[in-house]
């Protein structure tokens, strides 16, 4: 291993500015938990956690944890609850030792509760950890722990990680060579520290996928799902990168490739953000953090273990009449629910604004009757009322969401959580592609199921899913141009959306998402019905936004496009890359760099127009974060 660097009067290798490393450590990842370690020469390691803790609140959480090395031996203190209700039940601050790991937990394996809470320990209670992430081999992990006679404690897949490290442990290896044996073993996600009483003095770090920083201090050492967790303590950050172990110690910092043990040098960056912009990793606003995480957000649904998939798929399959239930952006990801579910597996949905459910078709629902509800927050009332309607009819209830231990998830006989992480902007932006996502997966497994499609076109959609993340990659690199797009349009009074097919749902998406940033009434239509109507409306310079990628219904869109020119209307296209017959067409337009299959291009080209909202908000002077009058989660009916 190669010592990196002495914390007292250490000269960092270089320094770079910090708005250069903003994508590296944000646009990259999605937190779904937060983690902070302290190695300290001198003092009491857990006040310093606990602190940390509070700061790192600000993503959200369920539960919380500390464990410290104490007297030879680890402490650990944890709950449900917030840092405040736990440490005035258990008293943080007391807990003795200079070495300590903390958490906030997002649940996602796993329902809120004292035994899910990290940190995670041993049989033996000799090693600790605390993770950010998801293990997706942990099924196959603890199935094989299980049979060696390991004692599970929680439903987490985080305790896999301690039992794997007592392991080697056990087999003679050192502390810091153990953590790197397990994370070795391990499929997914993760952002690990781990202490043990094997090397009192250490926190063991690795990195892979899920945020991980090294606070570097004068006496002390620190880790943390982000820098705001550590600004008051040191603005000397390391961010890990892929596959990056890390062994702190409270005056030097080691680091190795925790696959192959080759030892690693790591700039260290002099960090100037003000703790608010830390929270956002430097973005202005939330909400384009969350449109930035939409990548690594959508590699968290990919990783929902199948069997949620395949127990939802056996109650759909039986319906006799199925129903999609949400509000605001879910409905329109029901909406476009509906659409994958005719075309992929011939399966007829009713997708319905929830506060409409009952008085549409309460006289309809029975124990014939399924029903899938879909709330990010879990906790929306309309939703909730019109699934526990359902229920008092007999109707079955499933759920997806993503909040873990939401009335909704304890409503449904079967839920997915879809791994967002925290969603802090009140606009729904990555829990919107990812609900889409997680319902093409839906959509797939019941296709699989009842053999209603190819093999060959089965291959290309779950190839095109898996093809989703980079491709966001790409799209989201349209941002400079979107931002001029909004600066020319800022001051028009309305915008329309027109598209056509499953792209509907993404016109409608793009039109919330505006009116309620920016506060312009706005209109969005199926593009044929345009001239049933809302054509009346168009003048010269009305601004009429097209959806239209070079889908089986964009012959008919191009037809739409012209009627709209034909009266002067300011047309603008979010197209396919290379499509000069609307780019000649078209005032305006954002090409989507990438081809992806057509029932796939909703969760695409809704990014520029997440950015053309947000952009219209920032040039008109609202809050995007927090748009007037509105509540991140609507517990009123
Ligand atoms: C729009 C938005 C809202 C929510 C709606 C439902 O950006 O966020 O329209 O989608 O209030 O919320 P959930 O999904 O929590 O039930």
């Amino acid at each position: 291993m190669l010592f990196l660097a002495k914390a007292s009067g250490q000269k960092p290798f270089w320094i770079r500015k910090v708005s250069e490393i903003r994508t590296a450590c944000a646009g990259g990842m999605v937190a779904l938990c937060g983690i902070f370690g302290a190695v300290l020469r001198t003092g009491d390691a857990a006040p310093v956690v606990h602190r940390a803790l509070e700061r790192l609140e600000y993503r959200g959480y369920d539960s919380v944890g500390i464990a410290t090395i104490s007297k030879g031996g680890l402490e650990v203190k944890k709950d449900r609850g917030s840092i405040r209700d736990v440490d005035l039940r258990l008293h943080l601050d007391e807990m003795d030792g200079s070495v300590g790991v903390g958490h906030t937990r997002w649940a996602t394996h796993g329902m809120p509760s004292l035994e899910n809470a990290h940190p995670h320990l041993s049989c033996k209670g000799d090693v600790a950890v605390v993770h950010n992430g998801i293990i997706e081999n942990f099924l196959e992990l603890k199935r094989e722990l299980e049979g060696r006679n390991h004692l599970f404690r929680s439903r987490t897949d985080t305790e896999v990680i301690s039992h794997l490290v007592e392991e080697y442990l056990a087999d003679g290896e050192d502390f810091a060579e153990s953590v790197r044996l397990a994370a070795r073993r391990l499929e997914g996600s993760f952002a690990i520290a781990a202490i043990s009483t094997a090397r009192p003095g250490s926190i063991v770090c690795v990195k892979k996928e899920s945020p991980l920083v090294i606070g570097l201090g004068s006496s002390s050492n620190y880790c943390a799902s982000d820098v705001s967790a550590f600004l008051p303590l040191t603005r000397k950050a390391l961010f890990l990168e892929e596959e990056d172990l890390a062994v702190l110690e409270s005056d030097q910092t080691q680091l190795i490739n925790f696959r192959t043990g080759q030892e690693l040098e790591r700039e260290v960056v002099d960090i100037t953000w003000s703790p608010e912009d830390a929270t956002r990793s430097g973005y202005k606003h939330f909400m384009l953090k969350e449109i930035h995480e939409q990548p690594p957000a959508i590699r968290n649904v990919l990783r929902i273990q199948p069997i949620y998939y395949d127990l939802m798929a056996s109650k759909l399959e039986k319906a006799e009449q199925v129903f999609l239930l949400a509000c605001g952006t879910s409905y329109h990801s029901c909406l476009a629910a509906s659409y994958l579910f005719t075309r992929l597996a011939k399966i007829r949905t009713q997708p319905v604004i929830a506060s409409e459910f009952i008085e549409q078709y309460g006289h309809t629902i029975d124990k014939r009757s399924v029903v899938l509800a879909v709330s990010q927050s879990g906790e929306t009332a309309d939703t909730l009322e019109a699934v526990r309607f359902a229920k008092s009819a007999e109707a079955s209830v499933l759920g997806i969401t993503n909040v873990m231990g939401s009335t909704l998830t304890r409503l449904s006989e079967v839920y997915i959580g879809q791994n967002s992480g925290p969603e802090i902007g009140v606009a729904a932006t990555k829990t919107f592609t990812s609900q889409v996502s997680v319902l093409t997966r839906l959509a797939l497994v019941l296709a699989e199921k009842r053999r209603t499609i190819s093999e060959d076109e089965m291959t290309k959609l779950k190839d095109g899913l898996l093809g989703i993340p980079a491709a966001m990659e790409e799209v989201l690199s349209v941002g400079p141009q979107v931002r001029e797009l909004a600066r020319k349009y800022r001051d028009r009074s309305s915008f329309c959306f027109l598209a056509r097919g499953i792209n509907v749902t993404t016109a409608l998406e793009a039109r919330l998402k505006l009116l309620e940033l920016s506060y312009i009434p706005s209109l969005a239509y199926p593009a044929g019905e345009s001239k049933h109507g809302f054509i009346a409306v168009v003048e010269p310079r009305f601004p009429v936004i097209f959806v239209a990628p070079r889908d089986e219904p964009y012959h008919n869109t191009v037809g739409n496009v012209m009627e709209m020119k034909a009266r002067n209307a300011s047309t603008i296209g979010v197209i396919e890359s290379g499509d000069e017959k609307l780019k000649e067409l078209l005032d305006d337009f954002i090409e989507i760099p990438v081809r992806v299959i057509d029932l796939l291009t909703p969760v695409i080209y809704v990014i520029p127009l997440q950015l053309f909202a947000y952009w219209m908000a920032v040039e008109r002077g609202c809050d995007p974060d927090r748009p007037r009058n509105l509540a991140k989660s609507v517990t009123v009916e």
